[in-house]
């Protein structure tokens, strides 16, 4: 998730192009750049680092041009550095580009463009699309825009792209498919961004592009056509929400917000992942797994990115013909635990630099196993610690409350599984419902996106009570753990999560009239067993809400939520967004800071 912004007008680019990444530093801020263009040629000023970095850099730079882009770095490929951010121009320098997005076929296309004499200067897949451009504007001698169109055609994967050249440094020319883009106009010109924060400003008559269309602005017109070069109609809308409201999508907090990109980014952290029944995980090709003898596998990190840890063994202990074990790095690290070079470490951590997990993974090293990091933020300490890097793909997680992150860590997870089950050659039972069932799981996240109302009424169960008690069996029970931590952090209501089956060993004891019960029982094998433990809970006054599956019978429960149809070893999934609903609107209710709870920092960066 990149943030780009673009204008042409009667006064100077650059005023724009800064106060719109600023107002889209949250789409990502590895690093940032701007190219202004007028008839003397491009200027282009990149740098790794936030946006503050680069404002220091234009600080004594005199920019009359009215022409220009700007683009803040969320890294997809290639770490965050000067080289990577962008824009990128053509080997002439005459064209420059900025683009937000993942060209999934760029590797095949770089081979054809180094065939053809073309050098690159970064790692980057953006680089193959200026290249692309210089192809067919210089050596095809195709007009800009139809260059353009041509390069489209040949892109496989998500973009948003923006382009100026000296030719014609009185347009910039627009492309978007998939990645978001939004055209806006007022009297001092016409621009584009990212989203609509970047515009308001300036403008609250904005034009949100569609997949497969096309722009070309000017100072005092633009124009819109697709793909193939017909004009498409302009429904020009106005905008109804102010910066601050915008930057949250429409929604109260990031943390609603982010709840509801679920559906888009497990898109993203899937794509290209699956041939058929194959699966591709070619990140960890290089760790040659089975020819190491592997012997006990450790899954290991802290909060949320533990309780994925949880799920991930309790996955795979059914079929790993090797001891497999999930433990918080914070234990991890002190606990002696036996490592060497037949051990495999997974370490899952959404920002990279959490502290204990850091120093788990270092332990690790130090006893020659192999490690593997599963990350949100590319570039950060663990990517360059691990031997092997799995990306979550989940862009930047504003709230300090984990959610995106933990629903994409639970999918990568679960590929990691069966990819061990294919590598180790261990029999995975239900391999073949995972792996049909991954591939309609955004749809299944966003069905049950539908349960928003009910989730806040059921939060009302707990406006009189200080406490909640979760309980799960199986993979329902790092279910309950999460949702226990999620209603913990952003209400500051105490929440226990317990196996099902440990509830009558003790903790029924704090069972009373109206005590809040949230059961998890999506499991066939042991679903019907839990459903048991609730029936014990209700004959003490409990208030139960029970999330199971279509086919469970549940007559005699007054709220029951019942998961989409998807294999049971992905029903945490869809079950983890009703928990962060269920935490979000109790903390709505209680009049909590929900994206910014009381004591706790989106990185634990110390001990
Ligand atoms: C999650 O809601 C919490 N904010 C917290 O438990 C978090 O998961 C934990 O600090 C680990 O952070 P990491 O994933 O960045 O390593």
């Amino acid at each position: 998730m990149c943030g780009i912004t673009g204008f042409i007008g009667a006064g100077q680019a650059l005023p724009f192009l800064m106060q719109g990444l600023a107002k889209l530093e949250y789409r990502g801020y590895d690093s940032a750049g701007i190219t202004l263009v007028d008839e003397h040629g491009l200027y282009t000023c990149k740098t790794k680092g936030r946006l503050s970095e680069l404002e220091a850099l234009l600080r004594d730079v005199r920019c009359p041009q009215n022409c220009g882009i700007g683009h803040t770095r969320w890294a997809t490929h290639g770490v965050p550095s000067q080289l990577n951010s962008h824009p990128h121009s053509n080997m002439k320098n005459t064209i420059s580009l900025v683009h937000n997005g993942i060209i999934e076929n760029y590797a095949v296309l770089k081979q054809e463009l180094l065939a053809k004499g073309y050098q690159f200067t970064s790692e980057t897949d953006t680089e193959i699309v200026v290249h692309l451009l210089d192809e067919h504007y210089y050596r095809d001698r195709l007009p800009m825009f139809e260059a353009l169109l041509k390069t489209v055609h040949q892109l496989q994967g998500s973009f948003a792209l923006c382009i100026v050249c000296t030719d014609e440094p009185d347009r910039i020319y627009v492309a978007k498919k998939e990645s978001p883009m939004v055209l806006g106009r007022c009297e001092s010109g016409t621009m584009c961004a990212s989203d609509a924060p970047a515009l308001l400003e300036y403008t609250k008559e904005i034009l949100p592009l569609n997949d497969g269309e096309a722009a070309i602005l000017k100072a005092d017109s633009l124009e819109v056509y697709d793909f193939e070069g017909n004009p498409v109609p302009e429904n020009w809308i106005s905008f109804p929400y102010d910066v601050q409201s915008a930057q949250k999508g429409g929604y109260d907090s990031f943390m609603m917000k982010e709840i509801h990109e679920q559906p888009s980014v497990i898109r993203e952290t899937l794509r290209g992942r699956f041939r058929g029944e194959m699966i591709y995980m070619q990140e960890i090709d290089r760790l040659h797994l089975d020819e190491r003898d592997i012997r006990r596998i450790y899954y290991v990190a802290c909060g949320t990115a533990y309780h994925a840890c949880i799920y991930a063994v309790t996955q795979l202990s059914r079929y790993a013909r090797c001891a497999v074990n999930a433990m918080p790095a914070s234990e991890f690290r002190y606990g002696s635990p036996y490592l060497d070079e037949h051990t495999l470490c997974v370490f899952v951590s959404q920002s990279g630099e959490t502290a204990d997990t850091i120093a788990a993974l270092k332990l690790a090293k130090s006893h020659h196993a192999v490690t593997t990091a599963v990350v949100n933020v590319l570039g950060s300490s663990m990517t360059r610690l691990a031997d092997a890097v799995l990306y979550t793909c989940a862009g930047p997680e504003i709230s300090v409350a984990s959610t995106k992150a933990y629903t994409t860590q639970l999918v990568l997870l679960a590929c990691l599984n069966v990819e061990l089950a294919d590598v180790m050659d261990w029999e995975m039972p239900g391999r073949r419902e995972m792996i049909r069932d991954l591939q309609i799981l955004p749809e299944a996240v966003e069905e049950v996106m539908g349960y928003e109302s009910t989730m806040e009424q059921l939060s009302k169960l707990l406006k009189d009570q200080r406490d909640a008690y979760f309980i799960g069996r199986q993979l329902d029970y790092p279910s309950a753990l999460e949702g226990a931590l999620k209603l913990k952090e952003v209400s500051y209501v105490h929440a226990d999560a317990y196996y099902a089956g440990e509830l009558k060993h003790g903790p029924i004891a704090l069972i009373e009239k109206d005590s809040v019960v949230v059961a998890m029982a999506t499991q066939p094998e042991v679903a019907a067993k839990t459903v048991s433990n609730i029936e014990e809970t209700i004959a003490r006054g409990a208030q139960v809400i029970l999330i199971t599956t279509k086919d469970m019978p549940a007559e005699k429960f007054e709220h029951v939520l019942r998961l989409p149809n998807l294999c049971p070893d992905l029903a945490p999934i869809t079950g983890a967004v009703l928990l962060q609903m269920f935490a979000y609107f109790t903390a709505e209710l209680k009049g909590c800071d929900i994206d910014k709870p009381r004591n706790l920092a989106k990185s634990v960066t110390v001990e």
